[in-house]
């Protein structure tokens, strides 16, 4: 099967399961697990942020970092498509008792004056806004990017209206690759970052949260409060330090694979429209969703719809030069039933 309905679907290789059950390990909710401990404290220094928590799922670290930057009745500033409106089954609401402002970006992108027009003037009838949570890349948007310097004007922004910044970076290794920056980036602009090793790196499980101190050391009794505090969960970090040691490197591939079939997409008539490819998520139009998928599942790849005319594919470890000529052939063979 060629897998392309995700970059969650890759199993673990032999070489990650043999330093997964090598990792030393303690327990954590004791913040005695080694492992765990090296490596939230790499990936603090990576990003030049004061401290990390390892978290089950990005879900998780998001929701966690919500939770700690406002109180129940506040407002986050967020994009239409952003994962945590979209795909966290209300979580906002559910665990801080917040309502979203959502803006229509540019393909899931806020910049400052869109967040500064959103934000309603100080009266009693209306919601604080205190977090603005922005995605990168952004997965229903087709995997885009932001540039660096616009992050830096909304991170000014933010901190002169004394807003926090959160970054769903569930995929910011591959936005940090596409965009030639470096993780102290983001680590100098944002209050909070939550990334994931489950995604285009490879790992099992596991997703960090990155911030202050005393921002940690409140998420940390907030993963308690739901139920995230795990024991010998250092043979998970030693999965996830190994996915970035050893597939951080790939990603490139993941994007360059991606590129192409955008291109092949380019030139086939069924294809009615294609988002901007910049990573390894690639979002188009064709005229009969379900007709498509199950053609392509008869042909033995697996893809998924995420609207009633959209199709994604993701490229991921899983899919090599072999399976990308296999498809590129399903596609253009495809012409012949689209009619
Ligand atoms: C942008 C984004 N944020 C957060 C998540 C949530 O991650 P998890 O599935 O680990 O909860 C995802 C999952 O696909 C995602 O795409």
């Amino acid at each position: 099967m060629i897998e392309l309905r995700s970059d969650t679907f890759t199993i673990p290789s032999k070489n990650m399961l043999h330093f997964m059950i090598n990792a030393k390990v303690g327990d954590d909710v004791w913040e005695e697990d080694l492992s765990v401990n090296d490596f939230q404290k790499k990936f603090s220094k990576i990003f030049s942020m004061e401290s990390a928590l390892f978290c089950a799922s990005g879900t998780m670290s998001n929701q966690i970092a919500i939770k700690v930057h406002t109180q129940p009745g506040d407002e986050v500033i967020c994009d239409y498509n952003s994962h945590i409106y979209q795909y966290e089954a209300g979580g906002p609401s559910f665990n801080s008792g917040v309502s979203l402002n959502l803006i229509n970006g540019n393909n899931g992108k806020l910049n400052k004056n869109l967040i500064e027009s959103s934000i309603k003037k100080s009266n009693i009838h209306y919601p604080k806004p205190t977090l603005v949570s922005l995605e990168n890349t952004n997965n229903k948007a087709g995997g885009t990017c932001y540039d660096i310097n616009d992050l830096r004007e909304i991170s000014k922004f933010c901190k002169k209206n004394n807003i926090n910044l959160h970054l769903d970076g569930a995929r910011l290794f591959n936005a940090i690759i596409a965009t030639d920056t470096i993780p102290s980036d983001y680590g100098l602009i944002f209050d909070s970052i939550s990334i994931c090793f489950s995604k285009g790196l490879g790992a099992p499980i596991g997703s960090l949260l990155l911030g202050s101190e005393t921002f940690i050391k409140k998420a940390r009794r907030i993963r308690k409060i739901f139920g995230g505090g795990m024991r010998q969960v250092g043979y998970l970090a030693a999965a996830c330090d190994f996915a970035f040691d050893n597939n951080f490197k790939y990603l490139n591939e993941d994007h360059r694979r991606a590129k192409k079939i955008e291109s092949v997409l380019k030139d086939l008539k069924y294809v009615k429209e294609i988002l901007p490819v910049e990573t390894n998520i690639i979002i188009f139009k064709v005229s009969n969703v379900k007709k498509f998928i199950s053609f392509m599942k008869k042909n033995n790849i697996l893809c998924e719809s995420i609207s009633t005319s959209k199709v994604r594919f993701v490229t991921n470890l899983s899919f090599d030069d072999n399976m990308l000529e296999k498809l590129i052939k399903k596609l253009k063979f495809y012409s012949k039933f689209d009619i």
